[in-house]
C-alpha cells in the first residue's frame, strides 16, 4: 500500500512538471507584424542621415532663393564648376544621396533639354555645351553617392505652364530626359 502511494505521488509530479509549466520553459515568440512594413526603400531613407541639396541655377548669379523666370541664361557663368569637388565633401562627410535642381522654380534647365531653350545652351558655360547634370551624375556615380534630381513642377518661365495636357507632356517628357542621365 505504501509503496503504490509513493508510486501514485510520484507520478504527479512527473505530470505536474510536463504538462502544466510546459510553455515556460521557451521564449516568448514575437508578435505578427501589423501592416503596412516599410518597404526596402522607405527603410533606406530612414538610415540614410544626412543628404546634400545643391540648389544650384540662375538664382546662385542673382543672390535670390526663388527665380521669376524672367532671368537670362546667359547670367548663368559658373567659372571652376567641379562637381567632382562636391562629391568628395559628400563623401567626407559621409553623405549618401546628393539631390541636384536639376530645375527650380524660376523653370532655367542645367542640362540641355531639346524641349525648351532655357537652359545651359544659352549659357557661357562651356559655350553652351555644358551639361551640368551629367557631370554631377557622373561625379556621384564614381564617387558611390547616390543621385536625387530635382525638376520643379511650378515652372515660372515656360509658356505651357498652366495649360494642362501641354504642361504636363512637357514635365514627363524632361522626367525622361533626366532618368536617362
Ligand atoms: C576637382 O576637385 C577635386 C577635389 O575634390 C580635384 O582633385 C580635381 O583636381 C578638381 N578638378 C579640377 C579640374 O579642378
Amino acid at each position: 500500500m505504501a509503496t503504490h502511494y509513493h508510486l501514485i505521488i510520484s507520478t504527479l509530479i512527473i505530470l505536474s512538471n510536463i504538462l502544466p509549466s510546459h510553455q515556460n520553459h521557451f521564449a516568448t515568440t514575437p508578435p505578427l507584424p501589423i501592416l503596412p512594413l516599410p518597404s526596402y526603400s522607405q527603410l533606406k531613407w530612414q538610415q540614410r542621415e544626412i543628404i546634400f541639396f545643391h540648389h544650384f541655377g540662375v538664382n546662385t548669379f542673382t543672390n535670390s532663393e526663388w527665380g521669376t523666370g524672367k532671368e537670362s541664361p546667359k547670367i548663368f557663368n559658373p567659372k571652376g564648376l567641379n562637381t567632382t569637388q562636391w562629391v568628395d565633401v559628400a563623401v567626407q562627410m559621409g553623405v549618401s544621396l546628393s539631390i541636384l535642381t536639376a530645375k527650380h522654380h524660376d523653370g532655367f534647365c542645367l542640362w540641355p533639354s531639346k524641349y525648351t531653350d532655357h537652359s545651359v545652351i544659352g549659357s557661357p558655360l562651356q559655350d553652351g555645351h555644358g551639361d551640368v547634370v551629367k557631370d554631377f551624375a557622373d561625379a556621384a556615380r564614381a564617387g558611390g553617392v547616390d543621385i536625387g534630381l530635382y525638376l520643379s513642377l511650378w515652372d515660372r518661365h515656360d509658356y505651357r505652364y498652366g495649360k494642362t495636357i501641354a504642361y504636363n507632356e512637357y514635365y514627363m517628357g524632361q522626367l525622361q530626359e533626366l532618368l536617362n542621365k
